[in-house]
This record gives structure tokens, sequence and C-alpha cells, in this order.
């Protein structure tokens, strides 16, 4: 990561809602084609950092810095970022392809080739196929699939993720990492990426952030947060939650070689 570029850099970032603070003291910096995941538990204020980011939320203090240019005031629009929420938030009355082109369309630039690039991506996440259909008759990983298609069509060169793969199964959480992996390395997007699942991030992250209650505790590799661990938080929080998997995945391994055993 060293020789990269910096694509993000926030800095003293606060923020106030009503009376309580949400934020505070939060600093940290991307680099161009980072994997970034966010990692804390509920209510500690990860979408929030999401929401300053890609300009729906104006902050009490701070600023944020991309390609060397403050945008902390820049609408959402003019920011070269685009956002993957949890509910994929598709339009329903329309076919996944007019899903995806639909912004495509709004901007006279792209216009003439929206339906060309809906395609391209539709292509990319493997749906090209279903481009007639409407989402409601696609898989929960499907929609996931078309939200990304339809967010990488705008040609962002960071893409937020809000959870985006919470509401999948397990086995198609496993699939779609690898996918989204893939994809981010065929276009070259920065990637922040917010998860609850502590393996999830261990597995996608080139770093992650570990949060609690509106401050950073650590923001390193994998291997770093587990060699290393900044403090007891991240030690009980991911290490020990880590550890607590391990321990009951080998458990079941035990009593499955067990059974093997006593087949014999
Ligand atoms: N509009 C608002 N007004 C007041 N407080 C808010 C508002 N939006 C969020 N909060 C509070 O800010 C805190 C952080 O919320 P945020 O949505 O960022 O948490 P989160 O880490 O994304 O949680 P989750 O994992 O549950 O999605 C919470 O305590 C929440 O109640
Ligand atoms: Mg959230």
């Amino acid at each position: 990561m060293e020789n990269q570029n910096t694509k993000i850099v926030v800095n003293d970032l606060k923020v106030v809602l009503g009376r309580k603070t949400i934020l505070e003291n939060i600093n940290f910096d991307v680099k161009d084609g980072e994997f970034l995941s966010i990692l804390g538990p509920s209510g500690c204020g990860k979408t929030t950092i999401l929401r300053v980011l890609i300009g729906l939320l104006n902050p009490t203090g701070g600023t944020v810095i991309k390609d060397g240019v403050d945008i902390t005031k820049a609408a959402p629009s003019k920011r070269g970022m685009g956002i993957v929420f949890q509910n994929y938030a598709l339009f329903e009355n329309m076919t996944v392809l007019k899903n995806v082109e639909y912004a495509l369309r709004l901007d006279k630039n792209r216009k003439a080739q929206s339906r060309e690039i809906a395609m391209e991506m539709l292509k990319a996440v493997g749906l090209e196929a279903h481009a007639k259909k409407k989402p409601s008759r696609l898989s929960g990983g499907q929609q996931q699939r078309v939200a990304i298609a339809r967010t990488l069509a705008l040609n962002p060169d960071v893409i937020l993720f809000d959870e985006p793969m919470s509401a999948l199964d397990v086995d198609t959480r496993m699939i779609l990492r690898d996918e989204l992996k893939a994809l981010q390395k065929r276009f070259g997007t920065t990637m922040i990426y917010i998860t609850h699942d502590q393996e999830e991030a261990f597995a996608m992250s080139d770093r992650i952030m570990v949060m609690d209650n509106g401050v950073i505790h650590q923001i390193d590799t994998p291997e770093n947060i587990i060699k290393n661990p900044a403090n007891d938080y991240v030690r009980r929080f991911v290490v020990h939650n880590l550890q607590l998997k391990i321990d009951s995945l080998s458990r079941f391994s035990t009593v499955c070689v067990k059974g093997d055993e006593s087949a014999q």
C-alpha cells in the first residue's frame, strides 16, 4: 500500500446531531485502489461516516479531501463516489436493465451510450441474461449485483458499501465476496466497506478500521490487528470474537473427524 496515492483524507471529523456527539476525532486516509473495511457494533457511527463521505450529511467539523481537493461541501453528484446499500434500493417498476441505465440517462454526456454501458455492467456482474426481468424475479444476491452494476455504471472511483451482504445467505455472501474483489481489480475502484462481520472484514480488506461509540480504535492491516491489537476493546471485539469462531469451527471439525473414525 505504501506506494499508492492517497485517495481520501478525513481530518478531525466531528458530527453532532441534536445534542448528541455521534463522531469525534475521526482521522483516516484511504489509498487509491484500497479495500478498507469499517467494523464496529450497531450504533457506533459507521453509516454516519459514509453519509459524510458521500455528501448526504454536513459534518459539524472537519474536512474530507479527495484527490487533494476539499470536497466537504461538494454536492453528492460531484464527488465521483457511488454507494451500495443493504436493501439494494432498486426501482421495482423498472426492468433490471432500466435500473442500471436510469442514472446514465439523466447525464447528457452519457445518455447516448446508456444502454451499451448498462449492458456492459450487467455482463460484468454476470446478469446480462436477466436484463429484461423485473428485480422482484431475482434472488437477493442477484438484486445486489444489479445494485452494484448500477453503481459501477456511473464510473465512480470510490464505492461505499453499507453492509451490502447482511441480507444474504452465507453461500451467496462467499460468492459475492470474490466477485466484488474481482470487480475492484478490474475497475481499480477504491472501496470502503461497512460490515458487522469480523470474518468478512478480515477476508476482504487491505486495512480494517475498528470503531466503537463514535471513535476509531485502530486502523491497520488484518495481520497487524491480530498480532498487535491497539487496546483491550480491539482485542475483545475483533480478536476474541474471531478466536471464538475458529474454536467453534475446530470443535465441529473434531466431531466430524471422530465421526469418520467411528464409521470405519
Ligand atoms: N438523524 C439522526 N439524529 C440523531 N441521532 C442519529 C441520527 N442518525 C443517527 N443517529 C445516531 O447516531 C449514532 C450512529 O448511527 P449510525 O447509523 O452511524 O450507526 P451504525 O454504526 O451505522 O449502526 P448500524 O450498525 O446499526 O447500522 C446512533 O446512536 C444513532 O442513533
Ligand atoms: Mg449503519
